[in-house]
């Protein structure tokens, strides 16, 4: 038994946020933000909007493209940084919110690697026999960490949630998994607040070497997506479509790069949604997906890598 991607949804808030609209009220500019990130725009979530419910919405897009309903998922994972409360999790939040009474929910901790961790968790679970038709979400609302007079980390990110549904399959979909940590980097990027007493303590924003994360990113990725090919007897040439973390366009031109995977193979969503964590790379796959780019039969290389440090590659037949 294996499993296999058989639907993609997303949901973006409304709101956008320009790189211009920011000039307005931080120290950058337009100019500077596009050539370092390649970002142009974000979404930010309304005040209403919580995690959960970018994840349901997102997740309702997958079970409509499956052709399911709530009632058939039977296990809920979400790959989230920012979520609802502390507990419940945002899995079981969504549970409810979606109805699909029938389904385990946890949740997956593992910043911008998250989705990917998650469907590595997943395909197991439901290769195993145990789980039959699993929903998978990465959503973030990264604009409620963010320090907004820190312009070295506020223009980078944004808001938003992608889904897959992963069913049980006699043929393969999932080809190989890889993940990594190292926590000992954790210092380079984090959120360092915590509540105890009912207090905030430590600075609840996200704070980032950029350079240290650059360097790290670029390093790691290629090796995790070379790993994963290796253990599918793959080359970089099999690769139909690269779809890495969308934190900023230099890395991924430079994973793209270091891989030997061509530009035109990569997919690229960053410009219109900034860095949205655990959401990036669903994000990327139902973006491709809709607009025909990504089809049944073709080899899909996905990269994560974020803040623990933690980076891994799922390796997708499509
Ligand atoms: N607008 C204008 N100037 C800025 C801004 C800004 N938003 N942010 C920082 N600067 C200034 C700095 O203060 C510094 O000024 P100084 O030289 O006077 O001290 C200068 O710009 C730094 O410029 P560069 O050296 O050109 O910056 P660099 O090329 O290192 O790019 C960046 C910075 C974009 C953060 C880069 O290091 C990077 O991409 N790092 C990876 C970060 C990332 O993608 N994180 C996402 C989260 S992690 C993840 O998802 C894996």
């Amino acid at each position: 038994m294996f499993s296999k991607i058989v639907a993609t949804g997303s949901y973006l808030p409304e709101k956008i946020l320009t790189n211009d609209d920011l000039a307005k009220f931080v120290d950058t500019s337009d100019e500077w933000i596009r050539t370092r990130s390649g970002i142009q725009s974000r979404r930010i979530a309304a005040d209403n909007e919580e995690t959960s419910d970018l994840a349901v919405n997102a997740g309702r897009r997958a079970l409509d493209a499956a052709g399911l309903t709530a009632a058939d998922i039977d296990l809920i994972v979400v790959a989230t940084t920012t979520p609802d409360m502390i507990f419940p999790s945002t899995a079981c939040i969504v549970q409810d919110k979606l109805g699909a009474s029938n389904a385990a929910a946890f949740d997956i901790q593992a910043v911008c690697s998250g989705f990917v961790y998650a469907l590595s968790i997943v395909d197991k679970m439901v290769a195993s026999g145990q789980h039959k038709n699993a929903l998978v979400i990465g959503a973030e609302i990264y604009s409620r960490i963010l320090n907004w007079k820190d312009r070295a980390t506020c223009v980078l990110f944004g808001d938003g949630a992608g889904a897959v549904v992963l069913t049980a399959s006699q043929t393969p979909g999932i080809l190989a998994t890889r993940l990594h940590a190292d926590g000992s980097r954790r210092a380079i990027l984090n959120v360092p607040g915590h509540v105890r007493g009912g207090q905030v303590w430590g600075d609840p924003y996200v704070h980032m070497d950029g350079p240290a994360v650059f360097k790290m990113a670029v390093q790691v990725m290629a090796d995790v997506c070379n790993e994963t090919l290796a253990m599918a007897n793959m080359t970089a040439a099999d690769i139909d479509w690269l779809v890495p973390h969308q934190a900023n366009v230099r890395i991924i031109d430079a994973t793209g790069k270091r891989l030997g995977i061509a530009q035109e193979k990569t997919i690229v969503t960053v410009q219109g949604q900034g860095n949205t964590s655990a959401a990036s790379i669903p994000l990327a796959l139902d973006t491709a997906v809709r607009d025909g780019r990504i089809k049944p039969g073709q080899v899909v290389q996905t990269v994560g890598v974020g803040g623990g440090f933690t980076w891994g590659s799922a390796l997708i037949r499509w």
